[in-house]
């Protein structure tokens, strides 16, 4: 008996252990951000293959600025090389590249790199992947907050008129569903201040392997978990499982 497997449709992921799995080696940081990237590519290319739609990747929290300057400048070295080097190949499978989280703190060539690859993929259709840079949950709620504040405040919305869907749609994720399927790496059970809003019914998965050890054999594993779980949105279940 074959059962259609349940994909979700939009896969978020907390990338988290690189600094660990440089330093279990005796290596700089970098290196394992660096090692960081073949993982991307991995998961990337696994959620074409598997039809996922939307595949979110936290890679740098507003409160990562606060880390030491060389690895935040190493950091941001290699977001635009990956950006130079992964733009063709991205394209060639059909990926549409977004942003989430706020760009103007972004140095000038940073934020052309960002703009390049998303004009250069935004007519691929088969997947979406959105890069959560210097994105913070809570200031994009209260960003979103404002934007409905200046609706209100030029006269274009009642503030009974704010309702869920108003402030979904006021938010750095308006042009995506939910994530079905939220993934942390390293084993930390946390959420860092991402997704806190869209996160309200997403199912979640912790695998102990540090990021840059994340494989294909890794994702099919959390979708497989994922395919096995009963989500029932505060209901009732309806169907009996053996
Ligand atoms: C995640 O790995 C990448 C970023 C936060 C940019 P970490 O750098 O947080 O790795 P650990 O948690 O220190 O091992
Ligand atoms: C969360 O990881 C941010 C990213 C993966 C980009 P952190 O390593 O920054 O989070 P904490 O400090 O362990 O909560
Ligand atoms: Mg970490």
């Amino acid at each position: 008996m074959s059962v259609e497997k349940k994909i979700p449709r939009h896969v978020a992921i907390i990338m988290d252990g690189n600094g660990r799995w440089a330093e279990n080696r005796g290596e700089e940081r970098y290196v394992g951000h660096m090692q960081g990237v073949e993982s991307v590519r991995r998961v990337v290319k696994a959620a074409v293959k598997n039809g996922v739609e939307y595949l979110t990747l936290y890679a740098f929290s507003t409160e990562n600025w606060g880390r030491p300057a060389e690895e935040v400048s190493a950091l941001m070295e290699i977001l635009c090389r990956s950006i130079i080097d992964e733009t063709p190949e991205l394209k060639r499978q059909g990926v549409r590249v977004r942003m989430i989280g706020d760009r103007s703190r972004f140095s000038e060539k940073v934020q052309q790199h960002l703009a390049l690859i998303e004009q250069e993929t935004s007519t691929e259709e088969k997947l979406t992947l959105i890069l959560a840079l210097n994105y913070s949950s809570r200031s994009e709620l209260v960003r979103a907050t404002q934007l409905l504040a200046e609706r209100v405040a030029r006269g274009e919305l009642q503030p009974g008129e704010i309702d869920e869907k108003a402030v979904s749609e006021s938010l750095y994720t308006h042009f995506c569903p939910d994530p079905d399927l939220i993934i942390r790496t390293s084993g930390e059970c946390r959420l860092s201040n991402f997704l806190l809003w869209q996160a309200s019914y997403s199912e979640f998965y912790f695998p102990e392997v540090l990021w840059p050890d994340f494989t294909e054999q890794e994702f099919e594993r959390a979708l497989e978990v994922y395919a096995g779980r009963d989500r029932r949105f505060g209901l009732v279940k309806t169907e009996s499982k053996k």
